[in-house]
């Protein structure tokens, strides 16, 4: 952080994406030509394509889940100082994240909304229950609260619906004299357009690179994630403390 900013904040929200688990085993989106683990992502995350095709879809996303059980894949330094900056800091604190791992979750952060849904869930369209799901899910399965088979789906926004906690997440962003993005290429509205709603923030975006919003951002750190989100929250802490 810029000597400058010697204020004390008191709100603070954070904004993740897929670059913030890169370093921890999960591929991002956009980093490898357009497809998303082999596939395009019209043939697996939109409504259609459950209707489509829901083996296929659901084989995708049991793959997916299956990774966040593989002990390969653990939170990384990342993860580990955004918990740390939530637990040693007193002022208001929210962590959006577009991602639908657990890997913020298995860090130890609290005040946490996953926009885009979790892949350790899943939600019955016909009675819409929404159950933790850790292992496949086997398309024959019955829901297990109305018994109908075929209605479970993973719950994650899929593209073409709304993000969850919009109210929520608006109120801190229209609050919030900080704010930060992390690994997030500023493609996918409404989340690319948070820089914009945080209007009264100081803004930071950490980034291995330069994004379709960066100029949106008042100050830059260049790198990996697991490098740069613990130098910034050591960086914070230390102007903010009492
Ligand atoms: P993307 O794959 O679009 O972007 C990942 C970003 O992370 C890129 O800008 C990379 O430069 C950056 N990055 C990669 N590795 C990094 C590292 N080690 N440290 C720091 N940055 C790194 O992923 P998202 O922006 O999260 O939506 O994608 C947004 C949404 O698009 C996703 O939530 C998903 C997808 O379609 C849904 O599933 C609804």
């Amino acid at each position: 952080m810029t000597t400058e900013n010697t204020v004390l904040y008191k709100n603070i929200v954070i904004l993740t994406g897929a670059g913030i688990s890169a370093e921890s085993g999960i591929r991002t989106f956009r980093d490898q030509d357009g497809l998303w683990e082999e596939h395009r992502i019209e043939d697996v995350a939109t409504p259609d394509a459950f209707r489509r095709d829901p083996a296929l879809v659901q084989r995708f996303y049991n793959l997916r889940r299956a990774q966040l059980r593989d002990p390969s894949v653990q939170p990384n330094a990342a993860h580990m100082a955004l918990a740390e900056l939530e637990k040693h800091w007193e002022g208001q604190f929210l962590l959006v994240t577009q991602n639908v791992d657990n890997l913020h979750r298995r860090a130890g952060s609290k005040n946490l909304l996953h926009m885009h849904g979790k892949l350790d869930q899943v939600f019955c369209l016909n009675c819409d229950e929404h159950f933790t799901w850790v292992d496949d899910w086997d398309l024959e399965a019955p829901c297990p609260s109305c018994g109908k088979v075929g209605s479970v789906r993973p719950d994650i926004v899929w593209f073409g619906e709304m993000p969850y906690f919009s109210d929520e997440i608006y109120a801190a962003l229209e609050k919030a004299d900080f704010f930060v993005s992390i690994g997030t290429s500023g493609n996918v509205y409404p989340a690319a357009g948070f820089v914009q709603l945080a209007w009264k923030a100081h803004k930071i975006e950490v980034n291995l690179k330069d994004t379709e919003i960066s100029r949106a951002f008042s100050e830059h750190f260049i790198g990996p994630a697991s490098v740069e989100v613990p130098r910034l929250v050591q960086a914070f802490l230390e102007v903010n403390k009492e």
